[in-house]
């Protein structure tokens, strides 16, 4: 379904939408073998890394001349911390697949001047072309990457400070201890996201039900950053029937 210029998949099980999303990435693999992508952390997109890794170990896919842009990361943590969000995507797919490690890009949240690192990122995008299929999760205050809930956004990658539903709902990467959770992240910022060629935000189970029909049938404001997807051309949201519930709710 089309709502608010914005194409709505709606998949039976969070299974579902996680083996169509790796065919998805496959297949713009397949056809573009130089692809920039732009890629999320999070519990949701576990099983879809686990599904691109199972189709990479059939040989139906080759990283090997890809790029990658990961969305954010935490500040104050060294790159191999098991909290950071590196350690999350080498153990869920950069370890697993035939990426060049070259071609692999994170912002260091540990860098000694995080401005000039944010600067870096940004460039190192523009350098590789800009990014050709974002995707993205969903917080359930309605933040994408680390851009969170507030009375304005910020373009381009930053420093910013983490609410405390979203230290909370990241504390799992770091033993349950809350007061280990990093206060602050770096992120692209809404411009870096809406610059991307094409975007798929993946969002399931009930507890994002709100924040979807939000981001789909809100209005477009600050206090839901989602909301500013509706702006992009080419994006797609996709949900499981729990997420996507509050939509059909309401008729769309
Ligand atoms: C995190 C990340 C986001 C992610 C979101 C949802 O804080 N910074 O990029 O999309 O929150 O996470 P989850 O999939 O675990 O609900």
């Amino acid at each position: 379904m089309h709502v608010n210029g914005m194409t709505v998949r709606r998949f039976a099980t969070p299974a579902a939408a996680a083996g169509a999303l790796a065919s998805r990435v496959a297949g713009c693999v397949q056809a573009n073998p130089q692809l920039v992508l732009g890629l999320p952390t999070g519990r949701t997109p576990v099983r879809f890394y686990a599904e691109l890794v199972s189709q990479f170990r059939q040989g139906r896919v080759d990283f090997s001349r890809a790029t990658t842009f990961n969305l954010d990361e935490f500040v104050g943590l060294a790159p191999d911390h098991p909290g950071s969000y590196r350690t999350f995507m080498h153990q869920h797919f950069f370890g697993h697949v035939n990426l060049d490690r070259r071609h692999i890009h994170f912002l260091n949240g540990a860098a000694a001047n995080l401005d000039a690192e944010c600067a870096r990122y940004e460039r190192r995008i523009a350098r590789a072309g800009g990014l050709d299929l974002l995707l993205l999760g969903l917080g359930a205050n309605g933040h994408v990457g680390f851009n969170e809930p507030g009375r304005s956004l910020v373009a381009s990658t930053h420093i910013t400070r983490l609410t405390a539903t979203t230290r909370t709902a990241n504390a799992a990467l770091f033993g349950h201890q809350l007061a280990d959770v990093p206060h602050e992240a770096l992120s692209m910022g809404m411009a870096t996201i809406l610059h991307a060629r094409r975007i798929v935000l993946l969002a399931t189970g009930s507890a994002k039900a709100r924040a979807v029909r939000r981001l789909v049938l809100g209005p477009i404001t600050p206090e839901v950053p989602a909301s500013f997807l509706q702006l992009h051309r080419a994006v797609e949201v996709w949900v499981d029937d729990a997420a996507g519930g509050a939509l059909s709710e309401h008729g769309a």
